[in-house]
């Protein structure tokens, strides 16, 4: 079998990391959650009161103290963030990082970054990555690529829930204007903004369910094998 790329970029919430990682099981690939990448160089900036217009500061962090790396854990079945040795899968995904995020990743110095790495981790192929700009800029050449969207109330309360389920209650109004907010700074940045590609299929999952969003890529898949 071909070992492809698949990139599945979209807005946010949309149902990117839980189709991807689904494919992912079933065709024996790596999974790539780039957005987990930003927001662990995000969580790094906010401990260490780097401010983000801090360029020489971001730069020296980005070089020489920021490490990041993902491991399986077998107790919880998840794939784990690591920043610097350390697990930090759930402080990632707080709200207070969703909601200083996009203003981290417009930062030239940080994209180059992580894009650079992301384009290691994926040189063997055989890999699903979601994030924003995985088919116009990490891997333009991804064998298969898919544009999520949403309508931003299902997004949101989706988010919600999940949110809801690790503890933290926020409400649909607040979760709301931070998905408009990021979506908005994230096509509007120069560096790689999320857009879609002209060679990427639309799926929009406002009334599909998991199950129907990962077949459509498996079908996708199985076309350019
Ligand atoms: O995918 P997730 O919602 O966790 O991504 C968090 C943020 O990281 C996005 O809103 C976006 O600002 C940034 N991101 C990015 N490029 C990617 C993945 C994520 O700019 N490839």
């Amino acid at each position: 079998m071909k070992n492809l790329v698949i990139a599945i970029d979209g807005y946010s919430s949309c149902g990117k990391s839980t189709t991807a990682k689904a494919v992912a099981a079933t065709l024996h690939y790596a999974y790539l959650d780039t957005g987990a990448m930003y927001r662990g160089v995000t969580l790094y900036l906010l401990e260490n009161n780097i401010p983000f217009d801090d360029l020489g500061q971001v730069e020296q962090a980005l070089r020489h103290d920021i490490n990041i790396s993902f491991k399986h854990n077998s107790r919880t079945g998840r794939n784990e963030l690591y920043l610097n040795g350390k697990t930090r899968e759930d402080d990632i995904r707080q709200m207070r990082i969703s909601n200083a995020v996009s203003e981290v990743s417009v930062i030239v110095q940080v994209r180059h970054a992580m894009v650079a790495q992301q384009q290691r981790m994926g040189r063997k192929r055989g890999v699903v990555m979601d994030g924003r700009d995985i088919g116009t800029t990490v891997f333009p050449d991804a064998e298969v690529k898919i544009f999520m969207t949403a309508d931003v109330e299902v997004r949101a309360r989706r988010r919600q829930e999940e949110l809801a389920a690790k503890g933290e209650h926020v409400s649909l109004e607040d979760i709301i204007e931070n998905l408009r907010k990021r979506d908005h700074i994230d096509s509007t940045r120069t560096e790689s903004p999320l857009r879609r590609a002209a060679d990427a299929v639309l799926l929009d999952t406002t009334h599909i369910t998991i199950t129907e969003q990962v077949d459509f890529v498996l079908d996708n898949v199985s076309s350019a094998l």
